[in-house]
């Protein structure tokens, strides 16, 4: 069997220090592909990462490890016509490619084609590189243990939940790219049966690694997940760029990126239209989430676009029991979004939620600006601690403009248990017309603002103009900014 279709050309290092110290090493690289591909159509020249020289076609891409092997589905009877299965073809590819794992990694490349597939798992040192349109049969789907911080299933259901169309657990160095290639979850019949209770099982994600280290998403569409799109948990170092996602607004769940329990975490150019939150920061659910106690802290968020017109943009909770911490969000513009950044959180949750910055947001036809709910419910079962009081504090928002707002802020903390150190600064916020209510409602939260329109409640006490600085975000680096790319380049040598 002639697997390997491309020859590894060259790493070249675009900067000189090494985030990921283990990847530069003889560690391997395991990258899953998932999808189909209709590559070929409609391509996007302005980002094609296949390219042309005088030695014949090229794969080109940045990525946080090169492999020295690499692939094609093809080569394991995969069959890109929109009907055959490639469920087998998949996972007997990636184990085979799974031996690299210790000789410089695999990848697994995904032709031009729509290629249908249920799910598959993925490998330590592997690159999954798509081209465009993956497509989700509706086979066998196997059920997964819940998740130890969640105790349940997400939708309420008892047990297990359905495994991801891709899932990695305790894995090291893979990457998920392609050239703004798609992966299609087919999520209306999931849709359906979750509106009208069919489904003894939580729904699946798209895409789920679980204890796992140095993660790169990149350069992907996700249209129509059964449920959130992309679902890192327990995992460290984990690199998101680049992915569009595509969702109805009134689509059950489909939040797009939910980090959960995870540290050091980049996600930076996304533009989403979905029917949840935009991105949800999470780390685990009441009892069970207190008990697992692992926080999602030192998360970086730059440069996204959402609308998600029933949902927040970014999201803090609600399942936030192990502690979210240190969160950097900045450069986002929000369209017809219900708030922009929310915290939710309940009696009963435990953890807390601080250390937030959030600067650079401009909001076009919101709900809310800015919103807290100290009682969103929303409990794992009836076995919470009513004693689990959440922490909220050192929550800070500058340089912000809002059109067309209901309502600037609803800040409602928990009587008893009131969320404080809240900074607002330099936020200009134009109410839409005839709104009689109150623009700013307070309840439980204490902290202060600067340069603020309209004038903000008593609350945030106004330190005058003069304080505009008060709630600046950090300066300092945090270690995932300082993650290397590599340019990877596979030349083609057989392709079909
Ligand atoms: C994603 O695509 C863009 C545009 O082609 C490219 O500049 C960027 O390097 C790619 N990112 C990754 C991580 O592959
Ligand atoms: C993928 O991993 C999960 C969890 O370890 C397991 O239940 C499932 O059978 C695996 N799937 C395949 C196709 O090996
Ligand atoms: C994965 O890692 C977790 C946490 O270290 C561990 O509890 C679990 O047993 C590991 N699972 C496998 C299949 O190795
Ligand atoms: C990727 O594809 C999606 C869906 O076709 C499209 O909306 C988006 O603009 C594309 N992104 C880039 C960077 O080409
Ligand atoms: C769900 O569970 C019920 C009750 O146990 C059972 O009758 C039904 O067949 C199950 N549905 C599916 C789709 O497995
Ligand atoms: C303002 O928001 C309302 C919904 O609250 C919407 O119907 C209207 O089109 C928006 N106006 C503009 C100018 O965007
Ligand atoms: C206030 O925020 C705007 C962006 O919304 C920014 O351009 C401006 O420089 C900020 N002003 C001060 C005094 O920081
Ligand atoms: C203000 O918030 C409190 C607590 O959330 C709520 O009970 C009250 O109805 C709100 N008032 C207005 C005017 O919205």
């Amino acid at each position: 069997m002639s697997l390997i279709i491309f020859e590894f050309l060259k790493i070249n290092l675009q900067k000189s220090h090494h985030f990921f110290p283990v990847l530069q090493l003889s560690e391997m690289v395991m990258a899953v592909v998932f999808a189909v591909l209709l590559a070929t159509t409609k391509g996007v020249e302005s980002r094609k990462a296949w390219r042309e020289n005088a030695e014949g076609e090229y794969l080109e891409y940045c990525a946080i490890s090169c492999r020295a092997k690499s692939a094609s589905l093809t080569d394991f009877g995969g069959v890109g016509d929109g009907t055959t299965s490639n469920t087998k073809a998949f996972q007997e590819a990636i184990t085979y490619l799974s031996q690299y794992e210790s000789e410089g990694g695999s990848q697994l490349v995904v032709p031009p084609g729509k290629w249908i597939t249920g799910s598959f798992n993925l490998t330590s040192h592997f690159t999954l590189h798509l081209h465009k349109d993956a497509v989700l049969d509706e086979g066998e789907w196997p059920v997964i243990e819940p998740l130890p911080s969640y105790g349940r299933g997400r939708d309420n259901t008892d047990g297990g939940r359905f495994i991801s169309l891709i899932f990695g657990t305790n894995l090291t160095d893979v990457v998920i790219t392609g050239d703004n290639g798609t992966i299609d979850g087919q999520g209306e019949v999931w849709w359906q049966k979750f509106k009208r209770g069919q489904l003894n099982y939580t729904r699946p994600y798209l895409i789920e690694i679980m204890y796992s280290e140095n993660i790169q998403i990149s350069n992907l569409t996700l249209v129509n997940s059964p449920s959130w799109n992309v679902h890192p948990i327990y995992s460290s170092n984990v690199l998101v760029q680049g992915i569009t996602i595509l969702a109805p607004v009134t689509s059950p769940n489909t939040d797009w990126i939910n980090p959960d329990s995870c540290t050091n975490t980049q996600i930076e150019d996304c533009y989403i239209v979905s029917g949840d939150d935009c991105m949800a920061v999470k780390s685990g659910w009441d009892e069970y989430g207190i008990a697992f106690r692992m926080p999602t802290k030192q998360l970086v968020i730059r440069r996204l676009t959402c609308i998600s017109p029933f949902s927040a943009v970014i999201a803090l909770g609600s399942e936030m029991s192990g502690g979210i911490q240190v969160v950097r969000a900045e450069d986002i513009v929000a369209i017809n979004s219900e708030s922009g950044v929310r915290i939710k959180t309940a009696v009963g949750r435990g953890g807390f939620v601080k250390d937030i910055y959030v600067r650079g947001m401009t909001m076009k036809t919101m709900k809310w600006a800015f919103w807290m709910t100290g009682n969103y419910g929303s409990h794992a079962d009836n076995g919470y601690d009513p004693n689990a009081l959440p922490v909220i504090q050192n929550i800070n928002y500058h340089d912000m403009v809002a059109e067309n707002v209901t309502m600037a802020a609803e800040l409602e903390g928990i009587p008893g248990d009131p969320f404080t150190g809240i900074c607002i600064s330099n936020v200009t916020i134009t109410l839409a017309k005839n709104v009689k209510k109150l623009p700013w409602n307070c309840t439980d939260v204490a902290g202060i603002s600067s340069r603020i329109v309209p004038q903000p409640c008593e609350a945030l006490a106004d330190q005058g103009p003069g304080s505009v600085a008060a709630c600046n975000f950090p300066e300092e680096s945090l270690p995932i900014d300082n993650v290397q790319l590599q340019v990877c380049s596979y030349r083609r040598k057989h392709w079909r």
